[in-house]
């Protein structure tokens, strides 16, 4: 059942300039729980590596986000459907070469959100997966974007450098999209027995207070078992710790 309307979508997108911290992982499974929930979802990969794509199956495709951002089609020829509710605009290598090429387009850091606009109104939500750079593309997704959120891991370092992404925002929200929010923080691959995974998470709680999501994604096997199977958690492993936890994430995301 579809819940989408004439009303545009809520723009999200998943950030960390880290790589391995659950950008992708998290976008699918969002994605995939909002989907459960009977909202139209569209899923961007915007990520060259294509991870967010190949976790769902789509190996060979004809069309991809990089065609969409250098106008070479229109974005509903580069949408594909995963199941009931979610859709995807898939990646692949030559994304790689969009930074470059888009650098000296007019308005080069709304290219996204213009291509987005044309969609909008046929979902409920839309999710952006971000490469592990704050180039370019990164700038475009958060300026297509209502709200960021930010998955960490609590570990050592991981907070090296997340005062260089919230600069980003900082000026993105000055120049380019006011509306912009932090959605949240949340912790991943998180392991209760480890002492140091419990320090962290709590001076992570401690230092960004109310923008931390109660829900602590879990360290959990199946969740990264589901992309070799070409699923998300829901549908490889319903009964799993990871399907708990990002079911309550999306519980959370929904009252935000
Ligand atoms: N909660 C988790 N438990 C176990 N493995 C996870 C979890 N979250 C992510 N992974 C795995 O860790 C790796 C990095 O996650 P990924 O989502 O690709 O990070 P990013 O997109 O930020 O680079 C992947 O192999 C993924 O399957
Ligand atoms: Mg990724």
């Amino acid at each position: 059942m579809t819940t989408s309307n004439h009303k545009k979508a809520k723009v999200l997108c998943l950030s960390n300039h880290k790589g391995g911290v659950g950008k992708t992982c998290s976008t699918c499974n969002i994605g995939a729980g909002l989907a459960k929930r009977g909202k139209k979802v569209l899923l961007i990969d915007l990520d060259p590596q294509a991870n967010l794509s190949l976790s769902l199956g789509l190996t060979e495709v004809e069309k991809n986000v990089y065609f969409v951002l250098l106008n070479q089609c229109p974005i509903e020829e580069a949408i594909y459907n995963i199941t009931e509710n979610l859709d995807i605009v898939p990646s692949n290598l030559d994304l790689a070469g969009a930074e470059i090429e888009l650098s000296s387009e007019a308005g080069r850091e709304m290219i996204l959100k213009e291509c987005l606009n044309q969609i909008s109104n046929q979902y409920d939500y839309i999710l952006i997966d971000c490469a592990p750079s704050l180039g370019l593309l990164t700038i475009n997704a958060l300026t297509a974007s209502n709200e960021v959120y930010i998955p960490l891991q609590a570990q050592y370092l991981s907070l090296q450098g997340i005062s260089k992404l919230t600069t980003i925002i900082e000026k993105i929200q000055r120049r380019l999209n006011e509306n912009l929010k932090i959605g949240g923080i949340f912790i991943t691959q998180y392991d209760a027995r480890k002492v140091l995974n419990r320090d962290i998470a709590e001076s992570i709680e401690k230092y960004f207070s109310k923008d931390v999501l109660k829900t602590k994604i879990r360290d959990n096997i199946t969740l990264a078992e589901a992309p070799g199977h070409g699923k998300d958690i829901f549908r490889y492993s319903p009964k799993s710790y990871g399907a708990e936890d990002y079911a309550s994430l999306c519980d959370e995301i929904l009252t935000r």
